[in-house]
This record gives C-alpha cells, sequence and structure tokens, in this order.
C-alpha cells in the first residue's frame, strides 16, 4: 500500500466507505495476484500483500453483508500461468558477465589476452552490439526449417512456444541462402519497440485490461500466452546475435555469422559493429549511449565478444557465463525521492538487510517504492534517516540503490537511526563478528524469517525445483506446522486430505503438488549442496564441491571431519580451486550445528542422492578423477586454461601438493611445490608429458 494514504481504522469505516474499501481491495488482491502468480513480478512486500487481504478480511467481519461475489477472501491467488512443455536446449543458454565501467571492460579485454597468450601488438578484434532490454529465446532450425522455438528458462530447459514464435514476422520459418547448417540452435532477443508498447498500452487501458509496466515485460507476457493468436496480435520483434548447437560452423568468425544470419533472413542488430581494439568498442559504447534515447527499443548496454571464433572456443566458459563475451552496462538511472520508514529484512541465512521504504518514484520507467541500505555501516557513513530526501538508483536488474541524503532537506529532529540488536523476526540476538559487516540472527532454524526463507531457497528452481510450491504456499504451510524442516515435503502426502481441506486447495491441485515433490526424491549431488542454503554456497560452489566428493556420504564425512583445521580434510576442503577460507569456514561452520547435520540426514533418508558422473567425454580420459597440481610457468598455455582443460577431462585442480595429489605438473621456475611433491613422493612431470598424457602432445 502507498504509505501516502494511511488507510482509515476499519472500526471507524462507515457502511458506505467500507463498501468502497471493499472494492478497492478486491481489485487491488486481483492486481497483486496477477504480478504474483502470473507474471512472477511482484510489486509489493509479502508483508504489505497480507496486509490487503488482512484489511479485507477485517472489513468483511465487521460487515458481512457486504461480502462481494468477487471477494479475495472466497479465493487464493490467481489462475495459475498456462503451462507449456519443457525442452531441454541442446546447448546451455549462458548468461553474460558485466562491466559497468571502462575499467572493467579494459579488464576483460587483458583477461582475454593474457588467457590467450597474445602479444603486446597482436590485435583482439571485437564485435560490440547492443544488449537488447527484451527475453532470449532458443530456436531449432534442422535443414533450415524452424522446428522448435523455447524460452530461456533456467538456462537449460525452457519452455516450448514453438506456436507463438511462428507468429513473428522476424522468425523465418525456412532459412534462404548459403551455408546453412543441417542442425543449428539460433539464439537472439525478442523485444518490443518502444512505440508498439505504448499504442498497445493505451488500446489496454481503454479496454480495461491492465496495462504492462514495461515492453520487456509487455514481450514477455505477450510470448507467454497459451493462444497463439494472442501472441500474433502483439507487435513482437526479434534480433538474432548468437547461436547454441550447430552442425557445422559456416564462418570462423562471429562478426561473418551475423553477416549469414542477415542472408538466411534474421534481423541483426544494425547498431551492431565490428572493432579491432577495445578502444574501438569503447568509442561505439559512447556513441551508442548517446544516440540509446533515439533508439526505438531499449537496451541496458553494449555486449562485447571475442571475434575468433576458434579463441571464443579455447576461451571457453566459467560457471554459465562465456570467458570470450561481456556486458558493459549503461550507467544507472536516477531520481529524487523521501524516505519513509526503514524496515529490516531477514534473510534466508539470518542477516539483517535494512530497506528503504520510499514514496514511489519512477526511476527508468519502474516504480521504485523500496531501496536496499546494504547493512548498518552503509546507515551510518551515508547517515541516512527516517523523513530524509534521497538520491535513489537502479541499475538494470539491480535492486535500487539508495545513493545519498540531501541534508539541505533533513526535517528538523530527524535521528539518527539506530540498528537494531535483536532479529525482528524470532527476537533471538543478532550479533555482528569481527571483521563482518552484516549483523545475523542466531536463531537458526527456529527463527521463522530463515525457516520460510530456507524452505523457500529449498523448494526453488536451481534448488529441489518443486513446481507448484510457491513461495506463499511455503509462508503458509510453515506458519500452520505443515513443514517445519525439508524433509517435512516429502512427509506431505500423509497430510494429503488436511491440505485438501485448506482455502485454495482441491483434490487436484493437491495430488499434483505431491507427484512434483515425489518426482523429486531423486536429485543430483549438487543440488542437493545448493539447496541447504548454505552461506556463500551458490550453484557453483556446489558444482565445484558436488565434483570433488562426489557422493553426499563422502561429502558429510568430510565437512565433519574439516572441523579440524590441522585435518587432510580441511586441508583438501582450502585446496579446492574457487573455495577460499571464508566459504571453507561457512561450509565448517554449517556442520559444526548438530541440528544441521540432524536436518541434513533427516532429508538424506527421504531422499537419494545421486553421485556425481564424470564430465562428458571424460570417461575414457586418462586423469579423470585424478588431481592435478599446475606449478611454475607453462609455455604452451596459460595456468588457467590449463586448469580448464584438466577439468574439462574430469580432472580436480588443486592449488596446492598434498598426499591426495596425483600428479604436479612443473613448469619453469618451479618452486616449493616441485619440492613438496618430492618430499611426499607425488609423481612429478613436465608440461609436455602432461600434454602426452592427455593425448595433445606431439
Ligand atoms: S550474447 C553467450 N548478445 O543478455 C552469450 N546477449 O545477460 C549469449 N542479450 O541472456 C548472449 N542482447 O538475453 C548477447 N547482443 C546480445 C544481447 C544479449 C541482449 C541478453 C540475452 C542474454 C543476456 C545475458
Amino acid at each position: 500500500m502507498s504509505p501516502r494514504t494511511e488507510p482509515k481504522a476499519v472500526e471507524k469505516l462507515t457502511r458506505a466507505e467500507a463498501e468502497a474499501e471493499l472494492a478497492r481491495l478486491a481489485e487491488a488482491i486481483a492486481h497483486h495476484d496477477r504480478l504474483y502468480y502470473q507474471q512472477d513480478a511482484p510489486e509489493i512486500s509479502d508483508a504489505d500483500y497480507d496486509a490487503l487481504r488482512q484489511r479485507n478480511a477485517a472489513i468483511e467481519a465487521r460487515f458481512p453483508e457486504l461480502v462481494r461475489e468477487d471477494s479475495p477472501s472466497l479465493r487464493v491467488g490467481a489462475a495459475p500461468a498456462e503451462t507449456f512443455a519443457k525442452v531441454k536446449h541442446l546447448k546451455p543458454m549462458l548468461s553474460l558477465e558485466n562491466a559497468f565501467d571502462e575499467a572493467d571492460a579494459r579488464d576483460f579485454a587483458a583477461r582475454v589476452r593474457r588467457f590467450l597468450k597474445l602479444d603486446a601488438d597482436a590485435a583482439l578484434e571485437l564485435t560490440a552490439e547492443p544488449k537488447i532490454d527484451g527475453l532470449s529465446a532458443n530456436l531449432l532450425y534442422e535443414k533450415g526449417r524452424f522446428v522448435r522455438g523455447a524460452t530461456r528458462g533456467d538456462g537449460t530447459v525452457g519452455e516450448d512456444i514453438t506456436a507463438n514464435l511462428r507468429t513473428l514476422k522476424d522468425i523465418p520459418q525456412r532459412l534462404k541462402g548459403t551455408g546453412i547448417p543441417d542442425l543449428i540452435e539460433m539464439r537472439g532477443e525478442i523485444y518490443m519497440q518502444r512505440q508498439d508498447f505504448i499504442a498497445m498500452n493505451a488500446e489496454r487501458a481503454a479496454a480495461g485490461e491492465p496495462v504492462f509496466a514495461n515492453p520487456r515485460n509487455a514481450a514477455a507476457g505477450s510470448v507467454r500466452q497459451l493462444d497463439p493468436s494472442i501472441t500474433a496480435s502483439r507487435p513482437l520483434r526479434f534480433f538474432a546475435y548468437a547461436w547454441g548447437e550447430i552442425s557445422q560452423r559456416p564462418a570462423p568468425t562471429h562478426w561473418e555469422m551475423l553477416e549469414r544470419f542477415a542472408e538466411w533472413g534474421f534481423k541483426t542488430n544494425p547498431q551492431g559493429k565490428l572493432c579491432f581494439s577495445i578502444d574501438d568498442a569503447l568509442a561505439v559504447h559512447a556513441k551508442i549511449a548517446e544516440t540509446r534515447a533515439a533508439l526505438p527499443y531499449d537496451i541496458d548496454g553494449v555486449v562485447y565478444k571475442v571475434n575468433r571464433l576458434d579463441w571464443q572456443d579455447r576461451l571457453g566458459i566459467v560457471s554459465r557465463a562465456p570467458r570470450w563475451a561481456i556486458a558493459h552496462k549503461f550507467p544507472a538511472e536516477q531520481a529524487v525521492t523521501k524516505l519513509n520508514d526503514i524496515i529490516i529484512q531477514v534473510g534466508r541465512t539470518g542477516t539483517l538487510t535494512p530497506v528503504a521504504m520510499l514514496e514511489p518514484v519512477t526511476v527508468g520507467g519502474v516504480v521504485v517504492a523500496r531501496a536496499t541500505l546494504h547493512n548498518e555501516d552503509e546507515i551510518q557513513r551515508k547517515d541516512v534517516r527516517i523523513g530524509d530526501t534521497v538520491l535513489v538508483q537502479r541499475a538494470g536488474d539491480v535492486i535500487p540503490q539508495i545513493l545519498g541524503v540531501r541534508i539541505e532537506n533533513r526535517p528538523k529532529g530527524a535521528k539518527p537511526y539506530v540498528f537494531p540488536e535483536h532479529c525482528p523476526a524470532c527476537g533471538s540476538t543478532a550479533i555482528r563478528e569481527p571483521g563482518e559487516v552484516a549483523r545475523r540472527c542466531t536463531g537458526g532454524l527456529i527463527c521463522p524469517a530463515q525457516a520460510v526463507e530456507r524452505l523457500r531457497h529449498f523448494a526453488s528452481r536451481d534448488a529441489f525445483d518443486i513446481e507448484g510450491l510457491g513461495a506463499r504456499h511455503v509462508e503458509e504451510f510453515h506458519r500452520d506446522g505443515l513443514i517445519r524442516t525439508p524433509a517435512d515435503l516429502f512427509r506431505l502426502s500423509a497430510r494429503q486430505e488436511e491440505i485438501q481441506e485448506r482455502e485454495g486447495w482441491g483434490k487436484q491441485s493437491v495430488a499434483k503438488l505431491l507427484a512434483a515433490i515425489e518426482s523429486r526424491r531423486k536429485i543430483p549431488l549438487d543440488r542437493f549442496i545448493y539447496a541447504l542454503g548454505i552461506r556463500q554456497i551458490g550453484q557453483a560452489t556446489a558444482r565445484l564441491l558436488a565434483r570433488n566428493y562426489g557422493s553426499l556420504a563422502a561429502f558429510r564425512q568430510a565437512m565433519i571431519e574439516a572441523q579440524d583445521p590441522a585435518s587432510p580434510a580441511y586441508h583438501e576442503l582450502d585446496s579446492i580451486t574457487g573455495i577460499g577460507e571464508s566459504m571453507a569456514a561457512d561450509l565448517v561452520g554449517f556442520f559444526a550445528e548438530p541440528h544441521n547435520i540432524a536436518v541434513l540426514d533427516d532429508l538424506a533418508r527421504e531422499v537419494t542422492v545421486e553421485d556425481v558422473a564424470a564430465p562428458a567425454g571424460a570417461a575414457s580420459s586418462p586423469v579423470a578423477g585424478k588431481t592435478v597440481v599446475f606449478t611454475g610457468s607453462l609455455q604452451t598455455m596459460t595456468r588457467h586454461e590449463a586448469k580448464a582443460r584438466a577439468e574439462a577431462l574430469g580432472a580436480k585442480v588443486a592449488e596446492s601438493v598434498s598426499r591426495k595429489t596425483d600428479y604436479v605438473v612443473i613448469g619453469a621456475d618451479a618452486g616449493s611445490k616441485a619440492k613438496k611433491a618430492a618430499e611426499l613422493g607425488v609423481m612429478t612431470m613436465t608440461e609436455q608429458d602432461w600434454l602426452k598424457l592427455i593425448g595433445e602432445g606431439a
């Protein structure tokens, strides 16, 4: 609710006011339900939403005769979003790393040069293309015919929207021209031009239909329609800019690939340029930034890509983003507004985050009503006080931030903000460890905020991916004691009847939910680890851990043994590339809590955790499963590249030598690691030996 319109107390409402208020609430709740359930784009917090529903219920309790036919209390949620069949992309759809300024962009070019070992005078050709603010799509063409189109989804599996995409003029049904591969996954952006968007919204408003917040939401909403004739009526367009699986490459560079795309009948972005250096690319960025407002569609940066495809291959991928591309974002947009309040949110890992509640303001086309204040020190440093006038910034998809305060507008008597020392959710003490910026609730699983957040995370798409179990269901089920820990989810079937009787549930929907839960009883180790919600352990790290330990039993055992920092288990954990000391501390800390182990063991009894299979192509590799350490400077490749290649063959690459090391590859000027290997009797070899071993040597 907008803080401007402080609602009148329910007991003071007249009958006429109550009637009007119920009408307003019915509309508002329906609106938020649609945003939440169908568009995955809530505008207000769960607490604010609950407040709307509570107010509605309170008014209805006072004036039962005024309960409307369409009262929100008579239903839960909106009709579920239309569902589409899932399709697995042949090659994952990657995301892009961001560069926020010139220095980041130059770092990118320098990184690429180092990785490729380019001489100082060697040219690095880059393409520079606008980053379209739409949604990406994957279009499969077989023998030049469009056979299937899908949304990006989680990057691995998307939704089949073929019928809808066939209605787009920019998506050719048949490719024409030369060099068409037998099979290609075309990738690009579906978007809507600003003018089209404005006209469409005007029509919708006139027809009493809800309007979209921005062209991107409009495009996303239009593409996810069950009835293709609706999609056909929407002004959607498509730019091609990349590809996934391909049977044979018709050209050796990205730029020539784009030329082919155009020849085959796709639209490619006319602002795209081939650049001969990072300086060139930065100049294109500056020019596009200047003319951005005049472009007919929204863009949020410029994407730089290494032009040579053989170099792209060598550079490869890190954590779902190619090393050969980067998105150089435009500076964020800003606005001035009033800070009405500061509330404290408790995150899944117990971190207390201060959130600024703002007088709603439009920043770059989106209404912003809250912004992060990061932490206690940030508030102090900026001396942000309730009632202040503040400068808000929004950059792309990033959470809006408060840049600073207009002291001259500060109301008299505004007091410095005092950060609470207790968790607002459970009352436990919130402590701040030395050297940490965050204050953290010590309540663990007894803290409802953490339990609910942990359960939500557990069921989320990248974790257990339990379809149909939305955040609000988790909250409800937790509140009513149906689920307290993750394992409880797998015992819900025993309470089928009880759930069926709940508001908003029926026999079918419960059966569907239980089936979705059942289908997740088998889970890969990395997802399992990620689902535990251990601080700092994201997807990429969970994958590293899964790959290193191979099975849940081995992982669990190692984490318990690693409690002792002098143990070999701790040494092994610490030597996994990508796991720093602070991550190791969080892992060990998690396993130091008996209640966490109890929760994990309880869960492990309910599910089957799959061991990690060696990476594709690695089964036959002589180094699969071996632990390798590279030391000294290598001649034919950089350390980074050596590591990437070894890992692709299923080897583990460690930073330090231990008894568990299988091979130490010694380059020029190797130091203590070579010595340590000799001491421990670990096998050492030259770079040439290594290349021979992996079948790449002369
Ligand atoms: S290339 C491997 N080029 O940005 C890289 N992406 O943050 C594949 N995007 O999911 C993407 N314009 O939706 C590329 N000219 C462009 C783009 C672009 C927009 C989007 C795309 C991608 C996201 C990554």
